[in-house]
């Protein structure tokens, strides 16, 4: 889909449909204000009727409406005036667009734009915009999988502003929303692969093919015989169950000296998560293949900043298997010895994520990362926590904490701030090792975020678990994406 930018008339773009806000309260907007007029007051007879009520996300289409240039005008509620702001300028514009969907409307211009300038700057609402319009017709992936997104004839949105100097400033959204739309949609597409095809193996092909034809970027994989020479006992021991080859992808993209210290993204690749003789029940079961939305979200960061040729270096570092039962599979009780040297008692085969992060985390450390980013599907108990609207984040450091943080309210991908103090750290304590790679339910996603800490000693280290964020279960069942948005948001906020 294309994406411009436009100043002028509302009443006067010829095109196939012109978009603009109503809100709660009969409110029309600026855009809407100036249609009636053209149309000799045909939106407020419509409004008044009350056929249309301004409630978020509500739309109403007309046909050839008197005095308009355009085919068709679209009426969306924005909802409250007072309350209007970027994410309900996502919903607005993805009902907009579902709307028009519905239609043979191929081409548009949005002025819910021009409205919320009190509350956004326009590169911010064309950014937000593209993201919602893309993320809204997400539709069968280039991999021939059925997923619910919407089939569309629009082939072009504009984005309408009043002021010609807001239309300008706006095209650098449109690149950055964009770049992120095109990460959150690998990321998506990889989440939604099953595991016979979305392999440790294959998410190894998807980075060469990020570094294909790209002097920036390059790709390392290493094979279980190079992470045995490593000394990764933790990591090998999550895929010594699996028949399928255990990979660890490190992709370097190189958009600064060489001198500055890279950012890393550490993402959890587990491919399928059976649980491993600590084996999960049946129900749900298949959903553990999204178990790998960790790893995907840094391949789709990647490529976000590939697109915007952020001038940053980074490294991402993918621990990618399986993590099955089998007669060579670990067992519980087993003790094994992690790449830092480190002992671990593994009493739950199910708790890998970890194992296989503690191993990418010790591995990071030879890059001398400015920063260090975890992002895993990591425990069930986030999700019992925050529920699957937000992504939990911890971090000793409460700077890059917050900085993350703030990156989530911006790029609308909010993630909210969990504990990692000591007092949890007991309860890893193992009498056969030096920690058990479990502590228990109380606290679990915490216990399992102090588990990392243990190999991040000195680092400047924030862990996102994502366990209820990277994908939807039921009848809208599939990957979101997330948190792209927020990382790529992150790596902005540092350029
Ligand atoms: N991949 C799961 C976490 C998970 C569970 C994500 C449910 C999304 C939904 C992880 O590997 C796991 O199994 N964690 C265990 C840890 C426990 C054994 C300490 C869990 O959360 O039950
Ligand atoms: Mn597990
Ligand atoms: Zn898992």
């Amino acid at each position: 889909m294309e994406f411009l930018t436009t100043a002028g008339n509302p009443a006067r773009q010829r095109t196939g449909c012109v978009i603009v806000g109503i809100y709660r309260g009969n409110r029309l907007s600026q855009p809407a204000i100036t249609l009636d007029k053209a149309a000799k007051g045909l939106i407020k007879r419509i409004v008044r009727r009350g056929d249309v009520t301004g409630k978020l996300g509500e739309t109403m289409l007309i046909a050839d409406a008197p005095g308009i240039a355009g085919d068709r005008i679209l009426l969306v509620g924005c909802g409250n005036k007072k309350e209007f702001g970027a994410k309900q300028y996502r919903i607005a514009t993805m009902a907009a667009v579902n709307t028009l969907s519905k239609t043979g409307t191929r081409e548009a211009i949005s002025y819910i734009s021009a409205e919320s300038l009190n509350r956004q700057n326009p590169e911010s609402i064309t950014r937000h915009g593209v993201e919602a319009v893309l993320y809204a017709t997400y539709g069968e992936s280039n991999r021939k999988l059925k997923t619910d997104g919407a089939r569309t004839n629009l082939k072009k949105l504009t984005f309408g502003f009043i002021d010609k100097t807001d239309a300008k400033t706006s095209v650098k959204g449109v690149r950055i929303g964009n770049a992120i739309a095109d990460g959150v949609r690998l990321t998506r597409d990889l989440g939604n692969l099953p595991a016979n095809i979305c392999t440790p193996s294959y998410l190894a092909t998807e980075a060469r093919k990020l570094a294909r034809n790209r002097k920036s970027v390059n790709v390392k994989v290493l094979n279980e015989a190079e992470m045995k020479r490593n000394g990764m006992g933790a990591l090998l021991a999550v895929t010594s169950g699996s028949n399928e080859p255990a990979k660890l992808i490190v992709i370097r993209y190189k958009g600064a000296a060489a001198k500055q210290p890279p950012i890393a993204l550490i993402g959890k690749g587990i491919t399928f998560d059976s649980g491993g003789i600590s084996l999960k029940p049946a129900p749900n079961l298949d959903e553990m293949k999204f178990d790998m939305c960790g790893a995907a979200s840094v391949l789709g960061t990647f490529l976000a900043a590939i697109r915007l040729r952020l001038p940053l270096n980074l490294v991402g570092i993918i621990p990618a298997c399986e993590n099955m039962p089998g007669g060579t599979a670990t067992k519980p009780g087993d003790v094994i010895k992690s790449m830092s040297g480190q002992t671990i008692e593994i009493l739950n085969t199910d708790a890998e994520g970890r194992l296989i992060l503690c191993d990418a985390l010790t591995y990071a450390r030879k890059f001398k990362p400015a920063a260090v980013i975890d992002i895993a599907t990591l425990t069930g108990a986030c999700v019992i926590a925050l529920g699957i609207h937000l992504t939990g984040l911890m971090s000793r450091d409460d700077d890059f904490a917050e900085s993350l943080l703030r990156a989530g309210r911006e790029a609308e991908d909010l993630a909210w701030r969990m504990p990692i103090a000591e007092e949890y750290a007991t309860q890893l304590k193992s009498r056969f090792a030096d920690f058990a790679n479990v502590g228990g339910r109380e606290g679990g996603a915490v216990t399992a975020a102090c588990f990392l800490s243990k190999f991040t000693k000195g680092v400047t280290w924030a862990h996102l678990d994502i366990a209820g964020t990277a994908w939807r279960s039921g009848a809208k069942k599939g990957s979101t994406g997330r948190p792209v948005p927020l990382l790529v948001q992150y790596l902005l906020s540092k350029v």
